[in-house]
């Protein structure tokens, strides 16, 4: 069965097969066709091409005049989680910083203790309303952390939620261990560590519930020792790194995570040129979250400089109840513009191919590509990309298509 899109204005985000992620000079690229059709065989990308040439399909859908871009890839959530946060939320319009929150005992304990009340169920439901939300607005493609359980019993009870998504949302959905999120309440410091590495480790690989294994390195949460351990003890068992590194000081986990051939390393609001070069010539792809910069007021990344630096970024939405809650990467990709002063083509290329790269997708997802899904925007009629920034609340997305099926 195929299925034909027609009359499309402008095709955005063509990328030749074979390219996984893009850098430096690359970034201000992306192909476009204008006055197109595009060919969906099954769930897949079969063909594009110029109006005047196209071809016989089974069925049409009638762009009307609307651009076509590939659907976003959000490679940063914490999606998984219980209740809300909306009481720290009033903390912090009274005054109190995130790590002021966490210092009380509040923040990701908070959310570790709600989520160890809530049964397996619920939790499943409570989270699939983030996801279906997020798919509303456009993504394709989810990164979920575990994080909140911060014991074995409830870091494995998050990632079997994170399985059921998997197979019941027709997001491609990867998933990441993230016990090292914050030091559970019933251990030490170093015995916690000691629990990732020996005993939830190895246990997430044997129930095959992880593609990737991540740490908050960062101020007052996992130091650069701690982080080499966990790694390494995830890639023992084939889990490949992503880190959280820099949201709240100069960590050297941008270092850390480079050293370890890390697919991302995540928030990077506090960098210096010392971890720019650490980046350079590193299969590692640096991911901004420009949803905690605003929801936090903490600095945006520094995304111009690391692409004059030749560098890629990807840019996620680190959906999670503290520190940014909206999974919203048409938001995300306007931010990019508007408070980082990324171009559009861009910040198109940091929320689609880069975030892509940044799971480990990008030769599935990420671009309008033959033999990518078929996982694609329909917009309104628009004559520019600039539209979708520039119209950063308009509900501009007019048809969403995954996997080749209408979802909207
Ligand atoms: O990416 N920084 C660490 N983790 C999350 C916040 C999690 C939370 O506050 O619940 C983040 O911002
Ligand atoms: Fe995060």
């Amino acid at each position: 069965m195929n299925t034909c899109i027609k009359n499309i204005s402008e095709i955005i985000g063509i990328v030749p097969q074979g390219i996984l992620r893009k850098q430096g000079p690359e970034m201000n690229e992306t192909g476009t066709l204008t006055n197109a059709y595009l060919l969906i065989d099954g769930d897949r990308i079969a063909a594009f091409g110029p109006m005047a040439e196209m071809p016989q399909a089974d069925q049409y859908i009638d762009a009307e005049g609307g651009m076509l871009l590939p659907s976003f890839c959000d490679s940063h959530t914490h999606i998984v989680y219980a209740g809300t946060r909306d009481g720290e939320f009033l903390d912090k319009i009274n005054g109190l910083s995130y790590e002021e929150i966490a210092a009380r005992g509040g923040g990701i304990l908070n959310s570790s203790d709600r989520l160890h009340e809530c049964s397996e169920d619920e939790l499943y439901r409570q989270s699939m309303i983030r996801v279906n939300e997020m798919i509303a607005k456009g993504t394709g493609a989810i990164e979920i952390k575990s994080g909140y359980g911060l014991n074995p019993e409830d870091e494995m009870k998050m990632l079997r939620v994170i399985k059921r998504i998997k197979q019941n949302c027709p997001a491609l959905i990867m998933r990441t261990f993230l016990g090292a999120h914050a030091i559970g309440r019933k251990y030490t410091h170093e015995e916690y560590v000691r629990v990732v590495c020996e005993e939830m480790i190895p246990a997430v690989a044997r129930e095959g519930l992880a593609d990737f294994v991540d740490v908050f390195c960062d101020e007052g949460f996992f130091t650069v020792e701690d982080t080499d351990r966990i790694l390494s003890a995830g890639k023992n068992f084939g889990l490949r790194p992503k880190i959280h590194a820099n949201e709240l000081a100069v960590s050297g986990g941008v270092q850390i995570g480079v050293k370890h051939n890390a697919l991302s390393v995540d928030h990077l609001e506090k960098t210096t040129d010392a971890e720019i070069e650490a980046l350079r010539n590193s299969v590692t792809m640096p991911t901004m979250l420009p949803g905690s910069s605003f929801f936090l007021g903490l600095p945006f990344g520094r995304a111009k400089e690391f692409i004059q630096a030749g560098l890629g970024v990807a840019l996620a939405s680190d959906y999670n109840p503290g520190s940014s809650p909206s999974g919203d990467m048409r938001f995300v990709l306007a931010m990019g513009c508007i408070r980082m002063r990324l171009t559009p083509v861009q910040a198109l290329n940091a929320t689609t191919l880069n975030s892509a790269y940044a799971m480990g997708i990008s030769d599935q997802v990420g671009s309008i590509t033959v033999g990518k899904r078929a996982n694609l925007i329909i917009t309104r009629p628009y004559h520019s990309l600039n539209m979708i920034p520039y119209h950063y609340q308009t509900p501009w997305i007019h048809q969403l298509i995954l996997n080749g099926s209408i979802i909207q």
